[in-house]
């Protein structure tokens, strides 16, 4: 069953094959809900981040649910708009304080540009952050580090500045959005991608390839776009604040002909 099954990152540690995605979901009762029930079907990583706003709420679930620490997999990400060697160390203590934990599972730069300035270049900023990063996960604070929203040059750039290769890249992947020159990008230096938007928030369901095969395999829509994304060694975060949902998502055992991936594969764009 998915949601016992892991991938095995280049440092040797494992990280739950699909993770609960937390966008959008308001801090307080929303979050801590959500939370809540997704650990207590069976789900062990939690995608978070400063910049949702709901650390507290996640971090009051994961004590809540009983489950010990050493068996969630916890994801946050660094703010886009912080970039510098201090402010990291300061901004990584906030995140661990919020969710009430003394390490991170997985500590991500969220983009290498501050969303007010996509496209930017901020390459020394990046590379400070690493820097900072790389400390951290030297002290066990942060026990895998990687990058979120980052292409092949940006990935160089700050290998070639410390020699350390992120753990993972988190990117925006699902039906229509193929990906295939960070994603091979990625499969040669060992990085996992993680699949975010495996629903494209939401927006998967208006093509027409995706509900035909849906039927065909007997699945619902999201099931079919998140095993998607796993027949390509991806690892993907849904994000839902229902219960059925929630649930629905992790049903996701079963496999999708070589030549449905390749069709869904060569499927750019339609979802707009
Ligand atoms: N690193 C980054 O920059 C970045 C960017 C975007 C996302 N992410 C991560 O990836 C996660 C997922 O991406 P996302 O939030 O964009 O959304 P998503 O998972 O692609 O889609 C979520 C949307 O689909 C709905 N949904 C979920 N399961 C469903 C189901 N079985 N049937 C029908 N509708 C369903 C949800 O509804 P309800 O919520 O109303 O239940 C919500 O509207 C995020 O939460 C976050 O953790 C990271």
């Amino acid at each position: 069953m998915i949601l016992f099954e892991n991938y095995t990152m280049t440092n040797g540690i494992n990280i739950p094959k699909i993770g609960f995605g937390t966008w959008q979901i308001k801090d307080g009762e929303e979050a801590y809900k959500a939370t809540l029930y997704a650990l207590s079907i069976g789900y062990r990583h939690i995608d978070s981040a400063a910049a949702y706003g709901n650390e507290a709420s996640i971090g009051r679930a994961i004590k809540d649910s009983g489950i010990p620490r050493a068996d969630i997999f916890v994801t946050t990400k660094l703010q886009s708009h912080i970039k510098g060697y201090e402010s990291t160390f300061q901004e990584a203590e906030k995140s661990l304080k919020k969710l009430g934990l003394d390490y991170l599972d997985l500590y991500l730069i969220h983009a290498p540009w501050p969303w007010n300035d996509m496209g930017g270049d901020h390459t020394q900023g990046n590379i400070d952050s690493w820097k900072a990063m790389i400390e951290l996960h030297k002290q066990g604070k942060l026990r895998s580090i990687g990058v979120s929203n980052f292409e092949p040059q940006q990935i160089d750039s700050i290998v070639q500045a410390t020699g350390f290769v992120p753990h993972v890249n988190q990117i925006p992947f699902f039906i229509g959005k193929p990906q295939m020159e960070i994603r091979s990008y990625c499969n040669k230096h060992n990085i996992l991608v993680e699949a975010y938007s495996p629903l494209i928030t939401g927006r998967i369901f208006k093509m027409p390839l995706v509900h035909e095969l849906a039927k065909k395999y007997q699945v619902t829509v999201a099931q079919l776009a998140i095993r998607y994304t796993l027949e390509q060694h991806t690892l993907p975060l849904p994000k839902s604040i229902h219960e059925q949902w929630i649930l629905e998502n992790t049903k996701v055992d079963f496999k999708i002909d070589f030549d449905d991936v390749k069709r869904l594969e060569a499927l750019e764009g339609g979802y707009k």
